[in-house]
């Protein structure tokens, strides 16, 4: 095996951030120590975390980190500690700020309902078993990055954000999104507003000539109040789903019921700089400091860094493989509980998959790597 040396750089951030990227943490640090790579963690202020301590929610010094990583794992960042804080100054303004500097124009937020937690999907089991889907969210562009103004007092005020695409900027999501459906099930579903919107009407028209390109791919095109629908309906029909920044954000929580919790989810934000890697979930204030926060999301985010990032598939392989056997023992966080499975903390949660990982370690020892 090729043993790998690498800097991840760690932004833990606010409410149950520091909880789950402890637990991801772990879990590198596991396969690090399994397979001989040496993985350097940098831990830097981000977002509220950063605020109290250093003035703002993104420094000089963390971005400069961030630049010279070969990967970022991230927590989660804001609270209601940061909410009366103009919308600039906020903790998400540095999220927002880090994928605009680093040039993350991708979102990757893969929605899979895991066999184990079909009693947990929102969806019947018949609409919900093998759901396998992702979705590719534009991410440096749209109503984020357009003009926000707010302007006159009490009866006179006035406030706008302005949605605004080019035709670069969405070609090279689209290009991406059919790039990765060709590497799944062949399969595009476009998702915009073009009975409404120009911005999406440019959208519909940069993703279709993107797609003649790819005559192997299936494109379709969607409404957004369909798509919403649609997620919660007959999650099987998408394979890949592109759509805006907006759009993607809020499309992505409401699929992750059918998976079964916020909690699950992970994604990656890639792009000219180093990829993210994040659960897709916030800082969740109600479960902060109590040790009960789903860890899935940012484990499994762990797993996608080593897969996307250092094409380290046998090691992203055993901790999915991990997950998965933990939860066929029934053992769950709490958003996860149902009638026979066994509760436990964030903590307890990661110290099972982290012997469920031993274990496999053990098993590819006896019988060979790739199994
Ligand atoms: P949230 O994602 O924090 O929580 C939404 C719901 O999901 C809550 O019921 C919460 O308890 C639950 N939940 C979230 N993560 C969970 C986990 N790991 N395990 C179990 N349950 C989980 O969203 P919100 O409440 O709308 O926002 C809270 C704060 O987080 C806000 O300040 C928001 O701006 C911020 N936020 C940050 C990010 C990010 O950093 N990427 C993403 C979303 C929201
Ligand atoms: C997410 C979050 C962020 C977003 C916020 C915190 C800026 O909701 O990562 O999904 O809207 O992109
Ligand atoms: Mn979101």
């Amino acid at each position: 095996m090729t043993t790998v040396t690498k800097r991840i750089v760690v932004l833990a951030g606010d409410g149950i951030g520091p909880e789950v990227t402890a637990a991801a943490t772990h879990v590198l640090k596991d396969c690090a120590a399994e397979f001989s790579h040496h993985f350097e963690f940098i831990e830097m202020p981000f977002g509220g975390a950063a605020i109290d301590r250093c003035g703002a929610p993104l420094t000089a010094e963390t971005l400069e980190a961030c630049r010279a990583a070969d990967a970022i794992l991230l927590g989660a960042v804001g609270g209601p500690r940061w909410d009366a804080l103009p919308l600039e100054k906020r903790p998400e303004s540095g999220l927002l700020g880090l994928r605009k500097q680093l040039g993350l124009y991708i979102n990757v937020r893969p929605i899979r309902v895991r066999p184990a937690l079909l009693d947990v999907s929102a969806l019947k089991p018949e609409r919900a078993r093998g759901v396998d889907l992702e979705i590719v969210r534009e991410l440096a562009g749209g109503i984020y990055f357009g003009e926000h103004r707010s302007e006159g007092t009490n009866g006179n005020s006035r406030a706008s954000d302005l949605e605004v695409y080019t035709a670069p900027e969405i070609e090279r999501v689209a290009q991406f999104a059919f790039e990765r459906a060709e590497r799944r099930g062949n399969h595009v579903t476009s998702i915009d507003k073009a009975n409404v919107l120009a911005s999406s009407v440019l959208w519909r028209r940069v993703v279709t000539s993107v797609g003649a390109a790819h005559p192997g791919v299936k494109l379709d095109h969607m409404y957004v109040d369909n798509a919403a629908l649609q997620v919660v309906l007959a999650p099987k029909q998408f394979d890949v789903i592109v759509t805006s920044n907006m759009f993607g954000d809020i499309l992505s929580d409401g699929a992750a019921g059918a998976a079964g919790s916020l909690g699950l989810i992970p994604s990656m934000s890639w792009g000219l700089g180093p990829s993210l890697y994040e659960p897709i979930h916030g800082s969740a204030p109600s479960l902060a400091g109590r040790d009960v926060a789903c860890p899935i999301g940012a484990i499994s985010s762990a797993a996608m860094l080593l897969r996307e990032s250092f094409g380290l598939h046998t090691e992203a392989n055993a901790i999915e493989h991990a997950l998965d056997r933990v939860l066929d023992h029934g053992i769950r966080t709490q958003d996860l509980a149902a009638p026979d499975s066994t509760v436990v903390g964030c903590t307890a949660f990661t110290s099972r998959v982290r012997d469920a990982l031993q274990e496999n370690f053990s098993h590819f020892e006896r019988y060979g790597w790739g199994v």
